[in-house]
Order: C-alpha cells, then structure tokens, then sequence
C-alpha cells in the first residue's frame, strides 16, 4: 500500500498523480484537516504533524509513503528519514530535477506557502545541482483559501495570481515550480498570467513519475506494495466543505473517513 498524506485534502492532488502513473496500485491518505494549514506554522509543529501522519500511514499497512504536502516535504523530510526505515518520498526533489531539465536560462520561480518559500529549501536544492541557477521565490498565502473556497476561476482569483506572478514576471524567468499541493489546481490562471514562454512545474506529476521510475529499479519494494485498486481517504475532521472540495480536487465520488490521531 502507498501511503500519501498532507496537511488536508489538497494533496489529493498528489493521489490523483499517482493514481495516474501507478494505476492499480492500493493508495492509503491522510489528510490532516482537524490541523491545516500547515503553511503558516512553526516547523516543530509540522515535524511534530508530520511524524505522526507517517506512523498513521504505516499503522494502516502503508510500505511506502509519500509526503504530498509541501510544507511538511520542506520542514520535515530530514526528521522523518531518521526515524523511519523505509521509502518515504517528498514532493521537493521532483520539482527542482524537472525544473533543471526543463529551464535553459536557469532563472527558475517558486511559488508556495510562507512556511515553504521561508525554508529556502528549493533554492539550496537548486543550487547543490546547478549553483549558477537564478531563482525567484513568493509566497502566495491567499491561494490556499482560494482553492478551499472553490473560487478556481474567479475573477478575485485571477487578479490575486498575477499580482503574486508580477515579481517572478519581470525576472523573465522560464520554469515556474508550483510549490505547494492546491496550486496545480489553478494550473490554467496561473499558467495564463505568467505567459507561455514559463514551463510549469507542477511536483505531483513529477513525484508520481519519480516514484514509478523507483518502483522498476527496485521490484523487491514493488512487490510489498499491494496492488488491487483500492484507496482509503481518511481525514482528521469532516465538514461538508471539505468533502466538496475533495470530491472537486480528485474528481471522484469518494468518502472520507475520520480519524482523530
Ligand atoms: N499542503 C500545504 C502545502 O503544500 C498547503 C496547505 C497548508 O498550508 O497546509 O504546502
């Protein structure tokens, strides 16, 4: 089973990448609702979050996990690799290795939470591999809400997306990582508004292709995880908002079950 969590649903954009890449394969995700966000916390609370998400995770059988949730992939990675023995995947390192294949100038832009663009993480990871890369980052706190709210092509939305693009625009930069799980839901405005001449970059595509490639490399690890099609969404609070946004997010009819951890 692969494991996949996040701070609450929109890492079910995540799921739907998997799902994609890995059909088949039994997925079991936990988001953390009772808690979120996560993106404007202290990184000892999402480690602290994040630990008990995976020991969740591999409570239900998981044998593989995947932390959807960027925050916690800035946060939490090095903590959670300490504690456990097992394949545990970050939406990080995908997006920076798409982003280094795809931008010829190296003048790369990152949007995300302010817990993740405060971390600095995709800069030192971009700049380990290329240290001559220029990277632009901005945090963008309004368009988690946004997405929760549904307004994915509101005209608010539109111009709240080019006002945080503007700075990452006038850099001319050519890749732009969307940095956190609710982004690749406003894929087009945000696509629109930072023009066609910007790849995006979005880590959950990149993390599902990631996982897949390491699976084939690795099949006596392919072979731990069950594969029958099935997925368990559990969450840490229920309200009828995030079952609309969960079915919205994975465009399915699923049923979330809650869990208190
Ligand atoms: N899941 C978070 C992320 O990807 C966004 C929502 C939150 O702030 O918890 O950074």
């Amino acid at each position: 089973m692969i494991g996949i969590f996040d701070s609450g649903i929109g890492g079910l954009t995540v799921v739907r990448a998997v799902m994609d890449r890995l059909p088949g394969y039994d997925i079991v995700y936990f988001g953390d609702t009772a808690r979120t966000p996560y993106g404007n916390k202290s990184s000892r609370t999402v480690v602290d979050y994040s630990l008990q998400n995976i020991r969740f995770l591999l409570d239900q059988g998981a044998k593989l996990v995947v932390m959807a949730c960027n925050t916690a992939s800035s946060v939490a990675t090095d903590t959670a690799l300490s504690r456990f023995n097992m394949p545990i995947y970050e939406v990080i390192t995908p997006a920076v290795n798409q982003s280094l294949e795809i931008s010829k100038k190296m003048a790369i832009g990152v949007i995300g939470t302010r817990a993740t663009i405060t971390s600095g993480i995709y800069e030192k990871k971009i700049h380990e591999k290329a240290p001559e890369a220029r990277i632009y980052s901005t945090p963008c706190p309004l368009l988690v809400p946004l997405v929760e709210e549904g307004w994915l092509n509101k005209p608010e939305t539109r111009m709240i997306v080019k006002k945080y693009l503007h700075p990452l625009k006038v850099r001319q930069i050519d890749a732009l990582i969307l940095g956190c799980t609710h982004y690749p839901l406003l894929k087009p405005i945000i696509a629109h508004k930072i023009g066609k001449k910007v790849a995006i970059i979005d880590s959950s595509m990149a993390l599902a292709e990631e996982i897949k490639a390491f699976l084939a490399e690795n099949p006596q690890v392919d072979r731990e995880l069950s594969k029958n099609g099935k997925a368990d969404f559990f969450v840490s609070d229920i309200t009828p908002q995030f079952e609309k946004t969960a079915r919205a997010v994975i465009k399915r009819n699923i049923t979330l079950k809650h869990v208190g951890l």
